[in-house]
């Protein structure tokens, strides 16, 4: 440890910090992992949550757990589709107002000799700024997606009034003037009806993040550097791009929703070395049954050795796997193995793992971008789209599959991938990446002193 950091440990006793997950699996898993990265640093922490997809405390001895009720009905939470789940999000924010109100005020109070810093909440949940400057404390926000979908999503009322978020199918390719290389089909699509209702939600997003007293991204310079200068134009408030989050500490399955199944990594272990393809779309996109089919048969034509995680709700309708067409695995051979829900990082960090189809929720890319993982890009909705054109077009480290899911394209992405020279360079190029990532939280590295500086920070608030 350098000196001038145990300066800071002594000087931080008793400090303590809390933080209020978003419910779903990509926001709870940075979340968590920030809360032990700032627990190693001496903070002590306490975790807000709604009932609704809650933590399991006991995989967190070293913290405190304080459960708020949503108001939630069953039939609130099953849907996946992106317009629901942003009613959903704003359901939320006006029914924990006052529980969440209570539970602070209740904290804060009964806190006396380990004082609270700070409060760290999800963006997304707004309603939190106007209840922490009720109790004078600090709010620092954690945007769980990268600076440049940050930066498209705070532009979508101005990308609005220019006309851009309801473009022709015609233009749908055509490059969106200020956010090259993005086309005007990976800007969020929202149907007419919704349209006033999500840009009011986006637009209180962004402007509590702008009356905030900073801004946390699981990010960093090396992998953007340009966006992140604009964003300081855009948002003068102290911002800390301190990631990879899930390297400063690696296990995801404390934190995770589902079960995570360990066998598939005794079966990645028999496969030859960057031979299997790796996919997963996610805890929240769903797909229909033909697109399902389809997937299943481009994955059995390629005859590449792949790993599915084939999530309960991925398809509309379904159980699990009972849409397959008989024996579909045992006519493989052994080829192919299809899990409910994987243990992600180590399966990335495995080396029969050659490659990774993915919706591009921005955690999968990150993950993938650590372990130098090249990947197949099919994204779902929101900042999936962003993400899935910045690892195709600037890092250019993925293939993007940007039309009609058929099985004939899918054997060709991933033989370009898996088997081509072009895919050997994506796999160099993701190399390069993933050594960056590693450099950047040692001494010296960018997402090191900006933790620093964070710690810092939060000290003096
Ligand atoms: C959602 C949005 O889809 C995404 O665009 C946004 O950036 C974050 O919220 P999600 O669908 O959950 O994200 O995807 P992602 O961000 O990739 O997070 C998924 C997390 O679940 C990752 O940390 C991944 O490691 C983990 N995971 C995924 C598993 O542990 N096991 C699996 O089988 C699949």
């Amino acid at each position: 440890m350098e000196n001038h950091e145990v300066i800071q440990m002594e000087n931080m006793k008793g400090r303590g910090v809390m933080l209020f997950p978003l419910p779903f699996q990509g926001h709870l898993n940075p979340m968590f992992q920030l809360a032990n990265t700032l627990h190693a640093k001496g903070f002590s922490i306490t975790i807000i949550h709604t009932q609704f997809n809650s933590p399991n405390p006991s995989n967190y001895p070293h913290f405190r757990f304080c459960s708020i009720a949503d108001g939630l009905s069953e039939n609130q939470v099953v849907s996946s589709e992106i317009d629901d789940l942003i009613a959903l999000v704003k359901i939320l924010n006006s029914n924990c107002v006052t529980p969440f109100r209570d539970c602070l005020a209740k904290l804060l109070s009964s806190n006396v000799e380990d004082p609270i810093v700070c409060l760290v909440t999800d963006a997304l949940w707004h309603f939190t700024q106007p209840v922490a400057d009720g109790l004078k404390l600090p709010r620092i926000v954690l945007r769980t997606s990268n600076v440049f979908s940050f930066l498209v999503h705070k532009s979508l009322p101005s990308l609005h009034e220019r006309g851009y978020l309801s473009v022709q199918d015609s233009q749908a390719e055509n490059h969106v003037p200020e956010f090259s290389p993005l086309k005007f089909k990976d800007i969020h699509r929202v149907e007419t009806s919704h349209l006033e209702s999500v840009l009011q939600f986006s637009s209180i997003i962004i402007q509590e993040v702008k009356a905030s007293s900073g801004l946390i991204f699981n990010s960093n310079e090396d992998l953007e550097q340009e966006a992140l200068t604009k964003c300081s134009l855009d948002f003068p408030i102290p911002t800390f791009a301190i990631g990879p989050f899930h390297k400063y500490f690696p296990a995801s399955s404390c934190s995770s929703l589902l079960p995570q199944d360990q066998s598939c990594i005794s079966w990645l272990d028999k496969q030859a070395p960057n031979s299997v393809i790796y996919v997963s779309f996610g805890s929240l996109a769903a797909m229909n049954e033909a697109d399902f089919l389809e997937v299943a048969w481009g994955l059995a034509n390629s005859k590449q050795p792949f790993l599915w995680v084939v999530r309960p709700g991925l398809v509309h309708g379904s159980e699990w796997l009972e849409l397959l067409p008989n024996g579909f695995l045992e006519m493989l051979g052994g080829r192919g193995n299809i899990v409910k829900w994987a243990p992600q990082q180590e399966v990335l960090a495995h080396p029969s793992t050659g490659g990774f189809w993915t919706h591009c929720g921005w955690n999968s890319s990150l993950e993938s971008l650590c372990e130098g993982v090249p990947m197949i890009c099919q994204p779902s909705f929101g900042d999936q789209k962003v993400n899935a054109r910045y690892i195709s077009h600037v890092w250019k480290v993925g293939v993007h599959l940007e039309f009609k899911i058929e099985r004939g394209e899918i054997e060709k992405a991933i033989k370009r991938l898996m088997v081509d020279a072009e895919g050997q360079e994506m796999r160099d190029r993701v190399k390069l990446l993933k050594e960056k990532m590693n450099l950047c939280l040692n001494p010296g590295g960018s997402s090191y002193k900006s933790l620093d500086n964070l710690v810092t920070y939060m000290l003096s608030l």
